[in-house]
């Protein structure tokens, strides 16, 4: 798939997800066979720009190409001085935010509360395009509710403003995440219009990716919860992709190896402190896939263990504790394994 200028090879993307997407996580994804990593939604109001949470979030010093960031913000050309913003700092795609629910986000008429004014989007869209020399993409529901699932209009009018390619969550925006995904409206918005579209929604295992493309025909598949806890989903659903083969789930030991990377990575980032409050999270959903990889039948680290190493690792605040601690955990797994095998 081709954004502007930029291959996007393999056509599997990382979703932008304020609070995940952050850069450890998308050099990280990148890594294991993201074609593509969408940052964090940043804010187009430059009076939050000197916060330590927008300057991480502009920060992509060493990032690989090609930077996606993704903007939020209601007026156009807030949204297209936005824009040059963060073209000066370094992206080289901007993503424009019509998909986000979050009540902070729509009640400001900004996210996926904007597809209701199809005339505003027109407007968003033309000055973010004229703003810059780069790529701009955008991101969409497939409406705000059943009754105004309208998706197909904003493709055609971000196709007609110049946007490079679409994302569309395959929800309406009062669905929040509940329900289920559809890839009806993103295969009705594929057949009408010409540039690269992007499905999104719930695909979780390389074979659901390479259904939501056969349903589709869409060009590439973006993939946001999917990926926390287990970056590799990437290089998985590339390789079936590309071989109609299933890859090998990675070993305890590299599951391990990529976690205090990724630990390490954050510390570093954001510092001692805030980098191991926010690696709780992640540390969270790693020890979900590791629990879901040994739920079989003969069951070795029970839900009781994995709870009782998360109060301990949620307690300490030292960078050093937490990955001394992270490693006896998956010394203690590996052990386990080993037995039962
Ligand atoms: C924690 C979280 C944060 C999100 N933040 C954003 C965001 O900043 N911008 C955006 O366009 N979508 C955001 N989303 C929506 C995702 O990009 C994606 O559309 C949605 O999660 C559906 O894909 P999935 O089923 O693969 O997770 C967020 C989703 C989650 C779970």
């Amino acid at each position: 798939m081709q954004i502007g200028p930029y291959r996007i090879d393999p056509p599997v993307l990382l979703a932008p997800m304020a609070g995940v997407t952050d850069k450890p996580f998308r050099v990280l994804c990148k890594r294991l066979g993201a074609g593509l990593c969408v940052s964090e939604m940043t804010t187009s109001d430059p009076r939050f720009w000197d916060t330590a949470k927008s300057r991480h979030r502009m920060d992509h010093d060493g990032e690989p190409a090609p930077i996606s960031v993704q903007i939020a913000g209601t007026v156009p050309a807030i949204l297209a001085a936005a824009a040059r913003h963060n073209v000066d700092h370094g992206a080289q795609v901007i993503d424009i935010n019509m998909g986000c629910p979050a009540k902070k986000v729509c009640n400001a008429w900004a996210g996926s509360a904007l597809m209701r004014d199809p005339m505003l989007v027109a407007r968003i869209v033309s000055a973010v395009v004229a703003a810059v020399d780069v790529p701009v993409t955008l991101k969409i529901r497939t409406g705000w509710d059943r009754e105004h699932r309208n998706a197909l209009e904003i493709a055609r009018i971000a196709q007609d403003s110049g946007i490079a390619a679409l994302a569309v969550h395959g929800r309406t925006r009062d669905q929040q995440y509940t329900g289920v995904a559809e890839y009806d409206t993103i295969a009705a918005v594929k057949a009408a219009v010409s540039i690269p579209v992007l499905a999104n929604g719930d695909i979780d295992s390389p074979q659901r990716a390479k259904a939501v493309l056969d349903h589709t025909g869409a060009d590439a598949v973006m993939i946001g919860r999917a990926a926390q806890g287990r970056p590799w989903i990437f290089r998985e659903i590339a390789h079936f992709l590309a071989t109609g083969e299933l890859l090998p789930a990675p070993s305890l030991e590299e599951i391990r190896d990529i976690l205090l990377g990724h630990l390490q990575a954050l510390h570093e980032f954001y510092g001692e402190q805030a980098g191991v409050r926010i690696a709780r999270k992640h540390l969270g959903w790693y020890l979900k896939t590791a629990a879901r990889a040994d739920a079989g039948e003969t069951r070795m680290v029970s839900d009781d263990d994995t709870a009782s190493f998360r109060r301990i690792v949620n307690a300490v605040d030292g960078a050093a504790d937490q990955l001394r601690l992270t490693t006896e955990h998956f010394d203690r797994l590996s052990e386990a394994w080993s037995i039962a095998a």
